[in-house]
């Protein structure tokens, strides 16, 4: 891949947010779709990104797959992330196709994570009906008594991470008077020759 290089662009706005957000820079918007294009949007967390992730480059989140997301990601894996970072007056926008992060990835981030995070995701029915919350609070102590010596949890199968490969990456930075600046980045060429280039774009 050649050509201008967004990775670096996002990596230096994402620098500043870390310096400037007071809590969780890495937020964004994951946008997804059903197979017959009904939209819903949530907020999840960037836990890797950059030109080599995954192997061909990308934004990855962890998430259940059992989840509305989940389903909508297989029915349909095309989804948007944005960006806003509201002190900073900035925002990035990132659209493509998502694909499933290998079970190793999803194992070693996942246990990467406190004890009490697993278990409050594995005892977790994401986006499932829950009759009371004492329910979940009860599959937390189970959970929390049965691998508490173990200090890990097995990683449910469903609770895994997915990597978007960027097709487009837009940056918008606001300007006084609303003259905006917006940046756009297009991946271009064939599948073995593939090349970014960036255009301006009216505000
Ligand atoms: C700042 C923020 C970060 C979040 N990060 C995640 C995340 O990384 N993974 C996740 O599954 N849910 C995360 N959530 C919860 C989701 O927004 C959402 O409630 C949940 O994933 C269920 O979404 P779904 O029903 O559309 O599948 C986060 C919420 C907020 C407000």
């Amino acid at each position: 891949m050649s050509g201008a290089d967004p990775y670096a662009l996002f990596d230096a706005w994402f620098g500043l947010a870390q310096g400037s957000e007071p809590n969780d820079p890495n937020a964004m918007a994951l946008a997804t779709a059903t197979s017959v294009g009904m939209p819903s949007v949530r907020m999840v967390l960037l836990k890797g990104h950059g030109p080599s992730e995954s192997g061909a480059g990308g934004f990855t989140f962890f998430t259940n797959a059992h989840s509305r997301k989940g389903e909508e990601i297989r029915a349909n894996c095309q989804a948007a992330l944005l960006f806003h970072w509201k002190s900073l007056r900035r925002q990035i926008r990132i659209e493509g196709p998502l694909t499933e992060v290998t079970p190793q990835r999803a194992d070693a981030y996942f246990h990467s994570r406190p004890f009490k995070s697993q278990v409050g995701s594995a005892a977790s029915d994401q986006s499932r009906p829950m009759p009371d919350r004492q329910s979940y609070l009860d599959r937390v102590a189970a959970l929390t008594a049965q691998y508490e010596a173990a200090g890990a949890v097995p990683r449910p199968a469903h609770w895994t991470g997915f990597t978007l490969a960027p097709q487009r990456i837009e940056f918008w930075m606001d300007r006084d008077n609303r003259l905006h600046d917006r940046r756009l980045f297009t991946l271009e060429g064939a599948a073995d020759a593939l090349k970014w280039t960036d255009t301006l774009l009216y505000p």
